[in-house]
């Protein structure tokens, strides 16, 4: 099954976005035929400074590879470097209604947030349905708020397929219900943009530690027995724990013989401990960029033969 996921690359990730999307991720590309590339197109449109839509980019490719891309099982790359999917959008472009596009709700949700009504920002969909449709892609992993997009994507492919020929794939959306809400520091969805996330690469386990002790916990005194249901600590501790160590962790609360603190520090370690791999390949590529950008490249070779194939195709179908 071929399978497609597209990042934006917003800058530090958060435990949340680890659990909720990257690890499901990793371990799709154990099953499935993956490609995985950085949106960096579709972060233009909101993006005003070149120097740190750049910085973006390969940081999120770094993090990305540390915490378990393989580019040898995963077509891995940056958008942007392969051009043959602005040829599509303009094509797709002539099977998108206006109307479709303007019923789009992430559209309609940036304006209200105030992000000025540009060309981009409208067509944006027309872009995703030419990521995923240039590679014949049958599964597209999204979180709730694409799956607008992916059923665009069909609706574009329907009207192309009914006028040229049955040349494009209908791609599906996947979205796992099974992967619950990481929530944060206080116990809402955690989220950069709610000041309540735990970064998954802190610069120090000091650091970390800080983080972890601003968790809110209920004010039972040291010495009684705790509650785990509803505890922040142990909701985001228990995501690294297996049933049997989630079992020893409640008798430790009910035990009553330890308090909140000892259970922060305990999260501490098992959120250090769980990303010291991934930290140590982290340190690796940041000092050697050359490397990351080979592979950004290697992915980049390897897509674009898939799409400039399907480019042939299309460029006949339509008479270019
Ligand atoms: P943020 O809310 O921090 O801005 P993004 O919207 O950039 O996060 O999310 C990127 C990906 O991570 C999405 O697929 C999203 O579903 C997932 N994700 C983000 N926060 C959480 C969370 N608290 N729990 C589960 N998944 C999350
Ligand atoms: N719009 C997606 C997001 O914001 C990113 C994206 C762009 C994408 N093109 C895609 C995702 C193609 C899946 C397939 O998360």
């Amino acid at each position: 099954m071929r399978v497609l996921t597209g990042i934006q690359a917003s800058g530090k990730l958060h435990i949340g976005n680890y659990f909720g999307a990257m690890k499901p991720m990793i371990e799709l590309q154990e099953k499935e035929e993956l490609f995985t590339f950085i949106a960096n197109y579709h972060s233009l449109t909101t993006s005003k400074d070149a120097k740190l839509l750049k910085q973006l980019t390969m940081e999120a490719a770094i993090d990305y590879l540390s915490l378990g891309i393989d580019p040898n099982k995963t077509a891995f790359w940056v958008q942007s470097d392969v051009k043959e999917v602005l040829e599509l959008y303009w094509i797709l472009s002539k099977f998108t209604p206006m109307g479709l596009l303007e019923r789009g709700h992430s559209y309609k949700d940036k304006v209200a947030k105030g992000i000025p009504a540009n060309h981009a920002l409208f067509s944006y969909p027309v872009l995703m349905a030419s990521d995923i449709l240039i590679l014949d892609t049958q599964k597209v992993p999204v979180g709730k708020d694409q799956i607008q997009h992916v059923e665009m994507t069909r609706d574009i492919a329907t009207k192309f397929n009914n006028e040229y020929g049955e040349i494009f794939t209908l791609p599906q959306h996947v979205v796992n219900d099974e992967v619950a809400t990481i929530s944060g520091l206080d116990g809402a969805k955690m989220s950069k943009s709610y000041d309540n996330a735990i970064d998954i690469f802190m610069e120090s386990e000091k650091k970390l530690q800080k983080r972890c002790n601003k968790i809110i916990s209920s004010s039972t005194p040291l010495g009684e027995s705790l509650e785990h249901k509803d505890c922040n600590i142990y909701n985001i501790a228990s995501l690294f724990l297996d049933d049997n160590e989630k079992i020893a962790l409640q008798t430790r609360y009910k035990s009553g013989e330890e308090g909140y603190g000892h259970f922060k520090k305990y999260l501490k370690e098992l959120i250090w401990e769980e990303f010291a791999q991934a930290r140590e390949k982290r340190e690796y590529y940041l000092s050697n960029p050359d490397i990351v950008q080979d592979i950004l490249n290697d992915g980049a070779k390897k897509v674009q033969k898939i799409a400039s194939a399907k480019m042939e195709i299309l460029r006949d179908a339509v008479g270019l």
